[in-house]
């Protein structure tokens, strides 16, 4: 079984995939971090995103290696947002990740976010989220979590956002058969449990 988590930049899908992974014993599947290794990848090597895709071995868990190195941290500085979304335009990157993310996702039962899963890695899913919440929110929740500056926060995220929804290819986007859940106001712990009762909904059907 798949759960499909997708949404904009701080709209609590790591947190809630997390969370909501924990409390059903799925796997959780981060694929916005195999983003962040490739942008990490080509920014390092000063090479294209094309290049590095294909080649780079990313393994998540716990910690996050890319070729072996440790880089849990280094992929969520701002500098690695950027590099992960200008790599995620790039429609040869998105083929070699979408393909290791449908075969990771193949076998068990997972909680999968990112952006594109309902629509593209995943769109037999059997539960669909598509969380937002306001742009203003989201910048104060991202400052709060790296301890910045929301103004700056906001101008990353806008940036990143507009980039992620106007790409030709597999773009932002909540699948028609998405429950689209407005978190503004909401805590945590009432998106969790919204997400898992509809989860408890489809396993009863
Ligand atoms: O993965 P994504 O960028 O969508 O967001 P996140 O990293 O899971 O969440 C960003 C921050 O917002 C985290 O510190 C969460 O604890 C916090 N938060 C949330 O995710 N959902 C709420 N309803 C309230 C706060
Ligand atoms: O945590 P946050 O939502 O800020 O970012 P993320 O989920 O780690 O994703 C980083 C970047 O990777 C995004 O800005 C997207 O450009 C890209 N991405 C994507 O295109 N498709 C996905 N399934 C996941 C991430």
């Amino acid at each position: 079984m798949v759960v499909a988590i997708d949404g904009p930049a701080g709209a609590g899908k790591s947190s809630v995939a997390r969370a909501v992974a924990a409390a059903l014993g799925f796997t959780y599947l981060d694929s916005g971090a195999m983003y962040r290794c490739v942008g990490l990848a080509a920014f390092e090597r000063g090479a294209e995103p094309a290049e590095v895709a294909g080649e780079v071995r990313i393994e998540l868990g716990e910690r996050i290696l890319l070729d072996g190195r440790d880089v849990t941290d280094a992929i969520r500085t701002p500098e690695a947002s950027e590099a992960a979304s200008r790599a995620a335009a790039d429609p040869v990157v998105r083929r070699a990740l979408v393909t290791q993310q449908q075969r990771i996702v193949a076998d068990g039962d997972w909680v999968a976010e990112g952006r594109d899963i309902g629509t593209v890695v995943a769109p037999d899913a059997a539960v669909k989220v598509f969380l937002t919440a306001s742009p203003e929110e989201r910048a104060r929740r991202r400052a709060v979590q790296i301890g910045a500056d929301v103004a700056t926060v906001l101008a990353e995220q806008t940036i990143r956002d507009e980039r992620d929804t106007t790409r030709e290819h597999d773009p932002l986007a909540a699948a028609d058969d998405a429950v689209a859940l407005d978190t503004t106001g909401l805590s945590l712990e009432d998106v969790v449990a919204r997400v898992t009762a509809l989860v408890a909904e489809q396993r009863k059907s």
